[in-house]
């Protein structure tokens, strides 16, 4: 924040949604990139979408169908606030990537925002606003992807039901429950050079399951939260798999089979999936010397398909922040 406080800068990271077994209920945050959002006070009550620097120089202009914005207009309405906002990204996160960048833009410029407010906005505030946002690019509210991307590592959220006296218009709340992260657990994060929509990613999937997938697969989610109260990550071998959204999406991504199998042919391998609506691809290991080993093996069955981008990283709680 500037000393007379008329902008404000903040960092929100990208973040790996689902994790395999928490269809729009689990992710984690992913610090290895974010998208920094500049938000300074204009006299006029109205959002103006300022430049972006970057990746994705294209997002829309009108504050309504932009990300990182759509929020704000909502925030300037429901406050009542006097003033507006100017908002400007440094866009880390390549849209369309499966790592949250839409959650990471309309975090980013509500936290940034939130600093200029004369009454801060309580975490679960400022996830609502986000959620906003993140509704433009998905057409849908899960915060699987904001809420890491606000409160850092690794979240379970639950869109919160509307009561009946709530309408549509109601600003849409999520549970958050920020789940223990065992000791030492590193991500493998391989972002394929492709870009896939969410809206797209989420059209095709079949909207109904058969009794026994449901049952196999909260029986998965179950075991998966158990083993990570209990610190027995074991069992996230056997229980890291995403038998409902994976079998439906991967034909979208050039080479999944071949690149899961590489990492799932290395002993250390706790799962791998599809981070988010694709087409980036995760896996999740014990230690930082099997990360490399698992991220080595990926990058080379993923080289046959195309150029990526690789990271390996430790799961921390470290969530969006206002940068000095
Ligand atoms: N849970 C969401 C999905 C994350 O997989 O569609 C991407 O917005």
């Amino acid at each position: 924040m500037n000393s007379a406080s008329n902008s404000a800068r903040a960092f929100a990271p990208a973040s790996v949604a689902n994790v395999a077994v928490g269809f729009d209920l689990m992710g984690f945050s992913a610090g290895v990139t974010g998208d920094i959002a500049i938000v300074e006070k204009i006299k006029d009550r109205k959002i103006v979408v300022g430049p972006t620097t970057g990746l994705d120089l294209n997002l829309p202009t009108d504050p309504i169908l932009n990300t990182s914005t759509a929020g704000l207009v909502r925030l300037i309405k429901d406050l009542d606030l006097p003033f507006g906002f100017r908002v400007s990204l440094e866009k880390g996160v390549p849209m369309g990537s499966g790592l949250g960048g839409s959650a990471a833009s309309a975090v980013a410029s509500i936290v940034a925002a939130n600093a200029l407010l004369p009454k801060p906005l309580t975490k679960n505030e400022m996830l609502s606003y986000s959620l906003i946002g993140e509704h433009v690019a998905s057409g849908g509210y899960h915060a699987d992807n904001v809420a890491p991307s606000l409160y850092g590592g690794l979240t379970l959220s639950t869109m919160r039901p509307k009561t009946q006296q709530e309408t549509q218009d109601t600003l849409p709340t999520a549970d958050v429950t920020r789940l223990p992260i065992p000791e030492d657990l590193w991500c493998v994060l391989l972002h394929p050079h492709i870009s896939l929509k969410t809206k797209e990613a989420r059209g095709i999937l079949k909207p109904t399951l058969s009794l026994q997938t449901h049952i196999s697969a909260t029986g998965h989610l179950a075991t998966v939260l158990s083993s990570l109260y209990t610190g027995d990550t074991s069992l996230l071998r056997n229980h890291l798999k995403d038998i409902v959204i994976e079998p439906q999406r991967s034909h979208l991504i050039p080479g999944f089979s071949e690149i899961q199998k590489s990492a799932l042919t290395h002993n250390e391998t706790l799962g791998c999936s599809i981070s988010g609506a694709g087409p980036s691809i995760f896996a999740l290991t014990i230690g930082q010397h099997a990360a490399l080993e698992i991220k080595n093996k990926m990058v080379a069955a993923s080289s046959k398909h195309g150029p990526s981008t690789s990271w390996v990283f430790q799961l921390k709680n470290e969530g969006a922040r206002v940068l000095k």
